[in-house]
C-alpha cells in the first residue's frame, strides 16, 4: 500500500461501529493516519482485532478510549488531527433509556468534541454523521422531494410513539446542536445525511441497519414496514461520501446521501433472482403494512460536488449476505 503523507491524521469517533469501522478501513486504504475512539474498556476485555488487523493499522491506526458521557475524553484523540468524523451515537432501538438521557448524552458529547476541535487549532473541518431521520419527517416538504432544507418535526414524531421514535428525535436535535455549536466556535462543519445503510461489515456484530435491510430474508415481519417503500446506500459509498466531503474544499452545510430507491416488490425480485435459496414471503404478508417511507429524496447537492455512488442493490445484498454467512449470522 502506498502511503500519501500529505493525507495527514484524522479522527473517527465510534470506531467499533458498522460505519465507523468501515470508514477507518477506507481511510487507511486511502493513505490517512487515523485516530479512533472506542468506549472505555478498563479491563481490556473487548476484542478489537477487526480494527487492529486492518491493512495499514499497525503503522497508521491509533486507538483511544472515549465516551460521550465524559465529553472531555475525546480531546486526546482529536489533538493534532486535521479532520474529525463524528459517527458515535447511541442506537438503543429497544429504548432502554429515557429520551432525555440520550439527548443529554449526544449533545454534551458533541459540545466536548467540538470544543476539542476548536482548541486543537489543527482541525480544519468536522464531518458530522447525521441521518435521513433528521430530514425525512418534515412537514415543510409538502408533496415535493425531501432535500437539505427539510428538518424532521420532532413533536410530530413524539406524538406517533413509533418504533425508532427516540432515535429520530435524538438525531434531529443532535444535528441541530452540532450546527449551532460549530457556528458559535467558528468551526467548519459539514453534515452527511445517509439513508438506511447496508452491505458488508467488518465489526463482529450484526449491524441493526443490515438486519433491517434483510427483513425479507430473515422473515422478520416487524421490519417489512422499513423495506416497503424506501432507499438504501452501500456502507462503502457512505464512507466515501464522508471522505469526499472532508476533501472537497467548497463543501458546506448538509448533504443527503442515498443511492437507490425501491419498492418491496422490486427488492423481492432482486433477492429471488440472485438468491433463489431464500424463500420470499407472500405479498399478502405486507399488503396492509404502512411503510416508514425513506423515499422521494433529493441527492442532487452531493452529486453536484462530483461524488459518484459506486454500488447498487446487488452489491449491497451480495456484501451483506456474504458477511453474514462468514460470521455465522445467516
Ligand atoms: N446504519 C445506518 O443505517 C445509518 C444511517 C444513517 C445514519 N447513521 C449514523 O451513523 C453513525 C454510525 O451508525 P452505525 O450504524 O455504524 O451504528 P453502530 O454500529 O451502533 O455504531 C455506533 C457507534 O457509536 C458508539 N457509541 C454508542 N454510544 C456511545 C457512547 N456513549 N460513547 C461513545 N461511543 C458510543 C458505539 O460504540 P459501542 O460499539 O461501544 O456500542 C459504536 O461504535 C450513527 O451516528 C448513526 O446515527 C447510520
Amino acid at each position: 500500500m502506498v502511503v500519501d503523507n500529505k493525507k495527514g491524521r484524522v479522527c473517527v469517533t465510534g470506531g467499533t461501529g458498522f460505519l465507523g469501522s468501515w470508514t477507518i478501513k477506507r481511510l487507511l486504504e486511502d493513505g490517512y493516519y487515523v485516530n479512533t475512539t472506542t468506549r472505555i474498556d478498563p479491563e481490556r476485555k473487548r476484542d478489537i482485532s477487526f480494527l487492529t488487523n486492518l491493512p495499514g493499522a499497525s503503522e497508521r491506526l491509533q486507538i483511544f478510549n472515549a465516551d460521550l458521557d465524559k465529553p472531555e475524553t475525546f480531546a486526546v484523540a482529536i489533538e493534532g488531527c486535521t479532520g474529525v468524523f463524528h459517527m458515535a451515537h447511541p442506537l438503543d432501538f429497544a429504548e432502554k433509556e429515557e429520551e432525555d438521557v440520550k439527548i443529554k448524552r449526544v449533545t454534551t458529547g458533541l459540545q466536548g468534541i467540538l470544543q476539542a476541535c476548536a482548541d486543537s487549532k489543527t482541525v480544519r473541518r468536522v464531518v458530522y454523521t447525521s441521518s435521513i431521520s433528521a430530514a425525512a419527517f418534515s412537514t415543510t416538504a409538502g408533496s415535493g422531494l425531501i432535500d437539505e432544507n427539510c428538518w424532521t418535526d420532532v413533536d410530530f414524531i413524539r406524538s406517533l410513539k413509533t418504533f425508532g421514535g427516540q432515535y429520530i428525535v435524538t438525531k434531529t436535535l443532535a444535528e441541530k446542536a452540532a450546527i449551532d455549536y460549530a457556528e458559535k466556535l467558528g468551526l467548519d462543519l459539514v453534515s452527511v445525511i445517509p439513508t438506511w445503510t447496508t452491505g458488508p461489515f467488518i465489526c463482529p456484530h450484526m449491524p441493526d441497519s443490515v438486519y433491517v435491510s434483510m427483513a425479507l430474508i430473515f422473515g422478520d415481519k416487524a421490519h417489512y414496514q422499513h423495506v416497503k417503500d424506501t432507499s438504501l446506500i452501500h456502507v462503502d459509498d457512505v464512507a466515501r461520501a464522508h471522505i469526499h466531503l472532508f476533501e472537497y474544499p467548497e463543501a458546506k452545510g448538509r448533504y443527503i446521501c442515498s443511492a437507490v430507491e425501491f419498492t418491496i416488490e422490486e427488492l423481492c425480485d432482486l433477492i429471488s433472482a440472485r438468491y433463489p435459496e431464500y424463500q420470499m414471503p407472500n405479498p399478502e404478508s405486507w399488503k396492509d403494512i404502512i411503510p416508514v417511507k425513506f423515499s422521494g429524496l433529493s441527492t442532487k447537492k452531493l452529486e453536484e460536488t462530483g461524488f459518484k455512488y459506486k454500488n447498487g442493490l446487488a452489491e449491497m445484498f451480495d456484501g451483506a449476505i456474504k458477511c453474514c454467512k462468514e460470521k455465522g449470522l445467516l
